[in-house]
């Protein structure tokens, strides 16, 4: 901030303006050069106006457009009594001094408009840009605990995005997750906060005990290494079909009345579920297969998320809950009656916590299963308290697709029956809708390394449609493909956050 001795006081010095500069709430003249004029305004304001300058400072705001100045001010948000807006303006007018880096304000309608000094601007704003250099438009000061004392540290946000499904398909809503989830954790960096990115993989439940014995069936190490997402992925599809026949051949035998039972005890399904309680029940083999998968996909993913420069902090997962804070979120919320038991099942009926209508859209979720296994929502209650004990954060964003809206209500609302008031105010849903349609020249399933290829190859196409500029390309390929990302990027962000972004029928077939 201005201190006396710092290049902006010597400016300011130079402009013959006096320093240090006030200082106001949200004023950051070091980051942001405007804040200057912000400040300036404010000093003259108080003095016209009489008004205070904790009044006057906010109300200063930012122009739609350049011809209605560089700052505005609505008259009616200074609260001066007895006067209308325009007598008002008239009067202060009348008073307002000479300044070395605005015009004389001049009125529109119930506004004052404030119209920056060109060449002064371009004096303070010019070596602000140079010497901000990459850091120019980052606002490191919004993200301090305490604006006016470095040492209490910065704000933490975590922000969980992308999270797909190891072994199933990387779909749009991913994609989107990602963009926005990337976006999001750059802006609030670029204020200054402690960002985490979290990816949160959806990578276990009785699925990954299929996937194993798929694996067993179909799988092939050499296939694995070359290109662990689309093989394991491949050999879910297989095993997927070999379920739902079995499923099908059950429920042919029980119509004839025939007896079922061999394959229901020792089939697929079962085989499945077995599998999967051998992993909750740390059965070192089937850990460790898993594990490497894990790892596998991990390093493959990281390498398609490069592309995007995005970046995780934090891969966590569905896995990564422990079985210990299930059981103890499990008695707490059975102990508070939050939870009850349904034929067999646990089960939270919001209706008996939250009134009314409310409380009947939110419905009755199961948390735990008949045969005792945990569910998607249960992993997520716990997953969320251990985020807290391991980062202590001060808000925490789930970019998720908005099919899953019931789901994080659901959620929100369970941390706040339990009690922890604090905590359900520092998570955030961001939402978004879903692309129709999506899919790749290949077929609809897609990979993010699919997508990219694709958009990479029809930028290269259009490219080519101009053979005269095509050629000037230095390397055409590469080109196409940083084109393709960008167009991918670019219009996700600016379409409609919560609309499905059929624009997307521009570049996928
Ligand atoms: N893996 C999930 C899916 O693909 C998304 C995870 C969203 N995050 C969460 N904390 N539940 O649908």
């Amino acid at each position: 901030m201005a201190a006396e001795s710092s290049p902006l006081a010597d400016k300011l010095k130079s402009l013959s303006l006096t320093t240090p500069l006030p200082k106001y709430a949200n004023c950051y003249p070091e980051a942001n050069p405007v804040d200057i004029y912000r400040a300036h305004i404010t000093s003259i304001l108080t003095e016209v106006t009489g008004v205070d300058a904790a009044v006057i400072y906010p109300a200063l705001q930012w122009t739609q457009t350049l011809e209605k100045g560089d700052l505005v001010l609505p008259i009616p948000a200074l609260r001066v009594k007895g006067k209308k807006p325009d007598e008002l303006a008239a009067e202060w007018l009348e008073k307002f001094p000479e300044s070395p880096l605005i015009h004389k304000p001049s009125t529109a309608g119930t506004f004052l408009q404030f119209f920056f000094k060109v060449e002064k601007l371009a004096q303070i704003l010019i070596p602000s840009i140079l010497k901000q250099d990459k850091q120019f438009g980052q606002n490191p000061y919004l993200g301090l605990k305490d604006p006016t004392d470095e040492s209490k540290g910065r704000k933490k946000i975590l922000v969980e995005f992308s999270s797909p499904n190891i072994a199933k398909p990387f779909h749009a809503g991913h994609l989107r997750s990602t963009i926005i989830g990337g976006f999001l954790s750059n802006l609030y960096q670029a204020a200054g906060w402690d960002v985490v990115r979290i990816n949160y993989l959806g990578d276990w439940g009785k699925q990954y005990g299929l996937l194993a014995l798929g694996f067993e069936k179909y799988g092939n190490e050499e296939a694995l290494s070359a290109d662990p997402i689309n093989h394991l992925f491949e050999i879910y599809v297989k095993i997927s079909k070999d379920l739902a026949a079995e499923k099908e051949e059950i429920k042919k035998l029980e119509e004839a009345g025939k007896d079922a039972s061999e394959l229901k005890n020792e089939g697929v399904d079962e085989q499945a579920r077995r599998y999967f309680k051998a992993m909750t029940e740390n059965d070192t083999k089937a850990i460790s297969q898993w594990a490497r998968w894990r790892e596998m996909s991990i390093k493959r993913y990281k390498e398609t998320y490069a592309r995007l420069n995005i970046h995780f902090d934090d891969y966590s997962g569905e896995s990564q809950v422990k079985q210990e804070k299930m059981d103890e979120t499990a008695i707490k919320l059975s102990e508070m009656k939050i939870s009850e038991e349904s034929e067999g099942a646990v089960i939270i009926d919001f209706t008996k916590h939250v009134p009314g209508k409310p409380g009947k859209s939110l419905e009755r979720p199961i948390i735990r299963k008949k045969d005792g296994t945990a569910l998607y929502l249960t992993r997520d209650i716990s997953e969320m308290l251990q985020r807290e004990e391991k980062y202590k954060f001060d808000q925490l964003i789930y970019v998720v697709a908005s099919q899953q809206d019931l789901h994080l209500k659901q959620l929100f609302k369970i941390i706040e029956l339990m009690g922890y008031k604090d905590l359900a105010k520092k998570v955030q849903h961001v939402n978004f809708g879903l692309v129709q349609g999506m899919s790749t020249r290949r077929g609809t399933v897609v990979f993010l390394d699919d997508i990219l290829r694709d958009v990479g190859e029809k930028m290269h196409e259009v490219m080519q449609k101009n053979q005269a500029k095509y050629e000037q390309v230095q390397n055409p390929l590469a080109t196409a493909d940083i084109l393709g990302i960008s167009s991918v990027m670019v219009q996700d962000m600016s379409g409609k956050r919560r609309v499905s972004p059929l624009h997307y029928h521009g570049l996928f077939y």
